[in-house]
């Protein structure tokens, strides 16, 4: 009998170590035991194909969020006359490309139509109107959202409930009656309290544990909070300020998630100002890492070309990890560090894959770096190589790009 050679076997059976690159976000955060790392996106911005290509990237996008178009407004913009083909147009992307969609936003003070906000209501015929948009716009997504932000940001600054419609008329029972609502039209959905300035301890975070609180003394489903996290470079809150309010949720019994990260500044941006970003886009990703009911991120989209900062926040904006020419800016590489992400090890053992993540620096490779792939930049050891039909652009120090 041909006795193998040690190596021969481990060959054989695949025991070899395949020493990886970790390809992005998504994959980074997945090693980690998250559900996702994805992003918000818009009707407008899906006929720019770059912009789309990426937007489909799994490696760095396992999930996606309408960043309009299922907003109340855009559903129900007459009463009882209901409107999808925005929010079908984003839920049927996410199918295609194998990503979970998170359903934003079902009742909030904003976006509202008119027939809303500036309606004459009653107790019963407001409840009605919100029961009734409630049901049938989570019965028509029922089964395709992983999650539904349910209410959206009904609270001040100072931990009072902010003034509303719903509110006004009925009183803090609309959060139950609207839970209540989701959760029989669409009992798979993970129901979610959604606000932001709730990411790091103060009135507004206490009062957001208290809604959730509030849900469960009524007996009625509640299964997340949402922090929104739009933050501001410089003064982003440390992270054991996100760490503890994070669990300050999940202790409640309840999963968390950075539901639409981006962390602005004052524009023009510096380097001084964009290493500081990357460095607070790491603190974001590690709380969410260490805290294993925080389900995932979402960045509020990938590229500044699309962010809403710059049109609120006058003279602000580069908030997000990609520059408006789609090119990865240093928060790329702090979101990927924050995640764990690096070099990866990838063991097949007879049919099943192992990958550890280890959270070293960018892996030694000697691979050919694709399309949009990063190609050099201060520390990488990763590939410098450009797939043919591309050249490495040096974008900052940090980066360089295939293009
Ligand atoms: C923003 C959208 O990104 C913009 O395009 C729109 O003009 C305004 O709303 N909190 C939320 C999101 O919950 O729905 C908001 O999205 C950003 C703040």
């Amino acid at each position: 009998m041909v006795q193998l050679s040690s190596l021969a076997a481990a060959l054989a059976v695949g025991l070899l170590p395949n020493l990886a690159v970790a390809a992005g976000l998504h994959e980074a955060a997945v090693a980690k035991g998250k559900l996702y790392f994805g992003t918000a996106t818009d009707n407008g911005e899906l006929s720019d194909s770059p912009y789309l290509k990426q937007l489909g990237n799994t490696a760095d996008f396992g999930q996606i969020t309408p960043s309009n178009s299922m907003k109340w407004e855009s559903t129900e913009p007459s009463q009882n006359s209901f409107s999808f083909a925005g929010g079908d147009a984003i839920a049927d992307l996410a199918k295609t490309n194998g990503q979970k969609l998170r359903c934003h936003a079902l009742v909030w003070h904003s976006q509202l139509p008119n027939w809303v906000s500036s309606g004459t209501w009653t107790n019963e015929t407001l409840v009605a109107a919100m029961k009734n948009h409630v049901t049938k716009v989570a019965t028509h997504y029922k089964g395709r959202c992983y999650a539904w932000d349910v209410v959206n940001e009904a609270l001040n600054e100072d931990g009072t409930y902010r003034d509303s419609p719903f509110l006004k008329h009925i009183g803090e029972a609309y959060l139950p009656i609207a839970f209540a609502a989701a959760a029989a039209a669409d009992p798979t959905a993970k129901l979610y309290y959604n606000d932001y300035n709730i990411e790091s301890p103060g009135p507004k975070a206490t009062a957001a544990a208290k809604i959730v609180k509030l849900i469960q003394s009524y007996g009625v489903k509640i299964d997340g909070v949402g922090m929104q996290a739009h933050l501001i470079v410089g003064s982003s809150p440390s992270e054991s300020a996100l760490s503890s309010t994070l669990s300050s949720y999940t202790s409640l019994g309840v999963e968390a998630a950075y539901t639409e990260l981006d962390i602005r500044l004052k524009l023009p941006s510096t380097d001084a100002q964009l290493a500081q970003q990357s460095n607070d886009y790491r603190a974001v990703a590690a709380a969410c890492i260490k805290n294993t009911d925080c389900v995932g991120i979402t960045i509020w989209d990938w590229t500044d070309k699309y962010s809403w900062i710059p049109d609120v926040f006058p003279g602000e904006g580069a908030a997000c990890p990609w520059d408006e020419k789609l090119v990865k800016k240093p928060a790329y590489a702090g979101l990927l560090a924050g995640l764990g992400g690096g070099s990866s090890t990838t063991t097949t053992t007879a049919g099943t894959t192992m990958t550890t993540t280890t959270s070293s620096a960018p892996p030694t490779s000697t691979g050919v770096a694709q399309k949009w792939e990063q190609c050099g930049g201060l520390h990488w050891t990763g590939p410098t190589v450009c797939v043919s039909g591309t050249t490495c652009q040096k974008q900052n120090d940090y980066y360089s790009q295939c293009l």
